[in-house]
Order: C-alpha cells, then structure tokens, then sequence
C-alpha cells in the first residue's frame, strides 16, 4: 500500500490491515518486499533502537532520523510516524513545526496519543493535508501516569470513555486509530462504531488490523515477552549463532578461505 486510500479501502472489504513498525533502511528494504501493508517509525525507536526505558526520551530530530533512512529503504510502503512526547500538548504553532519536519523528512501521516485537548490540533493538521491516526488504551507516552504498561479500559467509565475518545478522534478527522491494550470486546466495540479501521496491539483479534514491534515479532528482543506478542522468528539466537560460527571461522582460520580472497 503506497497511499492512505488503502486503508479504508481493506476496512470496507474487511481485509485484516498489517502494520510494522520499522526504523532503520536496511531493516525497510526487507519490509518493503513483504506483503505489509504499512509502516510505523514509532517513538519506540527510543527503547529498541536507543535503549531508553520508555518512549518518552524519543525527540523529533531522532524520529526525523529515523523516518528519513526508512523511506529510503520503503518507497513503496504507507508511512506513518509519532509524534513525540509532547509535541502535540504545546502551541498549535509548534504542533506544526513538527508535522513539517517529519514530514518532509518522509513520513505520510502522523500518529498522536490520547485525546484530551488535542482536538483542535488534530482537526488543524488533517485540515492541512497531513492524515493523522489516533492511538488510545495503553497510551506509552502517559506510562508515569498509568503507573507501568497495564491494560487499560477496563470497568464501565473506562470503556465508556475510550468509547467516546474514539468517536470524537473520528470526529476530528484521524483516518484510523490504535488500540493498544485493551480488552478484546471493548476493541470489537469500538472497531464496529467506527467508521474508520482500528489497528489493534495487545487489543484481540476484531480490529481491522494488527500492529507489531518489528524486533518483538522477530524474536530480536529477548526479555520481552508480553501475553499478545507471537514471536515468528527467534531472530536473537539465529543471530547469535552466525556470530559465532563467523567468530570460530576466524579463530579457526577457516575465514577467509582462498574462494574469498584475492
Ligand atoms: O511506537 C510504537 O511502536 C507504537 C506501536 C506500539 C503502536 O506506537
């Protein structure tokens, strides 16, 4: 998928909609060959990518960064990115400044967390030709507020809220929204009210699609291993052992051999 019509087209014919998140070129260029629909340069760039403790240490010239070497690697994939900690809770002068700078830098769309206030901001930015996605539940830029990565929208008031977050979101014009950690039946809810697809992370199987941690689902990040994570590749002790067999060729002077020399 190269542009945003995608997306709800695959709502309407109710084809699951799948997301990676992506941050380096080399990791794009293999994205860009599979049958993803879509990539997210997420603001947890600042855990997998720069070992902070939380999304909150991502910055816009790291997201620029990342942004920009993904779309080298991913010219043919919708490209969606975060914005940072804050940068939407300030003036709408600086929400802009940021829209800009990532988007030139090579994103399409912008994601944002939570709602509260942000209305107006977002209805400025999608009235300014940049599509934005929402992002409710286990918002992580809120972590210290949430007081750790828990399962949110649980109890009437809580679903009743996300509910309504969701609809007034859609009502200031986001082309889709995340929906991360929260029970499966408040997801299916809320997927069925809208009319604009859900992406689902930790949130069940009826979103209109599913969004991963490209180093989660490839197994790449050991320590990590949350209830609705499926691991497709254990990348890390695949890695580990060519590391080793390169370590031991050399040690052995089995490498290089007279083929790979000159
Ligand atoms: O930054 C990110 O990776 C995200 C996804 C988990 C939705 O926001």
């Amino acid at each position: 998928m190269k542009t945003i019509t995608g997306f709800q087209r695959l709502k309407e014919r109710q084809e699951p909609i799948t997301l990676v998140t992506c941050y380096d070129f080399t990791s794009a260029r293999i994205v860009n060959e599979t049958s993803i629909d879509a990539i997210l340069v997420g603001d947890s760039a600042a855990m997998v990518m720069h070992g902070y403790d939380s999304t909150i240490n991502a910055n816009i010239d790291m997201l620029e960064y990342h942004v920009a070497a993904v779309r080298k690697g991913a010219p043919d994939k919708f490209l969606i990115t975060d914005m940072p900690f804050l940068a939407h809770r300030k003036s709408l002068e600086s929400t802009m400044i940021v829209v800009e700078k990532l988007i030139k830098s090579g994103a399409q769309a912008v994601k944002l967390e939570g709602f509260d206030a942000s209305y107006d901001h977002i209805s400025h930015i999608v009235h300014s030709g940049v599509p934005v996605m929402g992002h409710l539940g286990l918002t992580p830029q809120s972590v210290h507020e949430f007081g750790g990565y828990t399962l949110q929208g649980k109890g009437g008031d809580a679903e009743e809220q996300l509910m309504q977050d969701a609809i007034k979101l859609q009502a200031a014009g986001c082309f889709s929204l995340v929906l991360e950690l929260v029970p499966r039946a408040l997801a299916k809810q809320v997927t069925e009210s809208l009319s604009i697809p859900t992406i689902g992370i930790g949130a069940g199987k009826h979103t209109s699609g599913q969004v991963l941690v490209f180093q989660d689902l490839l197994g790449l990040n050991n320590g990590f291993k949350p209830k609705f994570l499926r691991k497709y590749l254990d990348g890390a002790t695949l890695i580990k052992e060519a590391l080793n067999s390169y370590s031991d060729d050399v040690k052995a002077m089995r490498f290089p051999s007279e083929e790979e020399s000159f």
